[in-house]
């Protein structure tokens, strides 16, 4: 019922963000040339839908209530805020508009990110969480890329929603973006739906691996086979593929792409460095992470990572499977 409603707003909105952005005057001298200085050209621009919230005090919130929809539903969906005075007033303005869709491709919330650089207001907002927008199972991107992922047996996670859109202008469309926040199971388990190979995008900075190791466990879980690639210098996918190009930033991605297991073994073992008692921390938790492979069929994987994972520390296969067993719950 609700959810319904919320659906009928949030198209409504759409549509008038995109009339915004590409037929009036601010729009485009703000908003359009903004987007396209960043690389965006009109084919992604139309095909994910992108908007302007104008920098005006409630001109969405007027068209809303002048089309009738539920005043007590609209700050719900966030693109209202109630000022003190019981005002209704817009709350993305002057912002570049990404709607986010659904897998089958119905419009759930937005993120709105500020146009050029601002310290005192956050980069984005996105819609609250209510009936739609559930932030822990999106995956943004997930309807423009499921046929590409069943295509590709292969999903790639990026970390947000221009690092998604400049992927598919360079022709790369089985990518999803989890929108900054670690990924959760049940982001994991819509993956899963499609393929069983995950290849996690994260910009190289400390907060990308952080970020990405965290997934590691909970995707083993899930039975998935991860793999796992760091975007260099400071860039993120989006800024990398505009620096290089497609051709370079596909080359990048086959050559830098790392079994997830492997690289976390080896990000501990880099710590560890010469000490003893932390060496043979990273053991033990080498093989607890390998015993988070624990459904039956993917027991050859599990003694296929054993045995690399031996190899790696230097130490004997027997003893590590041992380890490994006394860790499964
Ligand atoms: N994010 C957010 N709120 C913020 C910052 C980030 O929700 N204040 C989410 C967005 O989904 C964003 C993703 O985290 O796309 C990654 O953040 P960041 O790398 O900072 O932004 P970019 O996606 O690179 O955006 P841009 O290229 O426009 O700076
Ligand atoms: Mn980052
Ligand atoms: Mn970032
Ligand atoms: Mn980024
Ligand atoms: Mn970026």
């Amino acid at each position: 019922q609700t959810a319904d409603s919320l659906y009928v707003i949030n198209n409504f909105a759409q549509k008038f963000f995109t009339e915004q952005l590409l037929h009036t005057d601010n729009g485009k001298a703000i908003a359009l040339s903004y987007l396209r200085e960043r690389g965006f050209r009109d084919t992604v621009i139309d095909k994910f839908q992108l908007g302007y919230n104008p920098d005006t005090k409630d001109t969405l919130t007027k068209a809303l209530l002048a089309n009738q929809f539920n005043a007590e539903l609209l700050p719900k969906t966030g693109l209202v805020s109630v000022r003190n005075n019981n005002e209704l007033v817009d709350n993305y303005r002057g912002r570049i508009i990404f709607p986010i869709h659904n897998i089958s491709g119905k419009i759930i919330g937005f993120g709105a990110r500020i146009i050029g650089k601002n310290d005192h207001a956050p980069k984005y907002i996105n819609t609250p969480e209510n009936e739609l927008y559930v932030k822990s199972k999106i995956l943004y991107g997930s309807y423009f890329a499921r046929m590409a992922i069943d295509k590709a047996d292969e999903c790639l996670l990026v970390e947000g929603y221009t690092d998604v859109i400049s992927l598919h202008q360079a022709g790369i469309e089985n990518v999803v973006a989890s929108g900054g926040t670690s990924l959760t199971t049940d982001q994991l388990r819509l993956i899963k739906k499609y393929t069983n190979n995950l290849t996690i995008i994260y910009d190289g900075d400390n907060a990308g691996v952080k970020a990405a190791l965290r997934g590691l466990d909970m995707a083993l879980e899930e039975g998935l086979d991860v793999r796992l690639v760091l975007i260099p210098d400071n860039e993120d996918p989006d800024s990398y593929v505009n620096k290089v190009g497609a051709k370079a930033f596909n080359e990048f991605v086959a050559a830098a792409k790392k079994d997830f297991i492997i690289f976390q073994l080896e990000v501990m073992l880099r710590e560890a460095g010469g000490d003893v008692t932390k060496k043979s921390n990273v053991v033990n938790q080498v093989a607890e992470t390998l015993s988070r492979i624990n459904r039956v069929e993917d027991f050859t994987k599990q003694q296929d990572y054993i045995r690399q994972c031996a190899g790696i520390l230097r130490i004997d296969e027997n003893g590590l499977t041992t380890l490994v067993n006394k860790y499964k719950r």
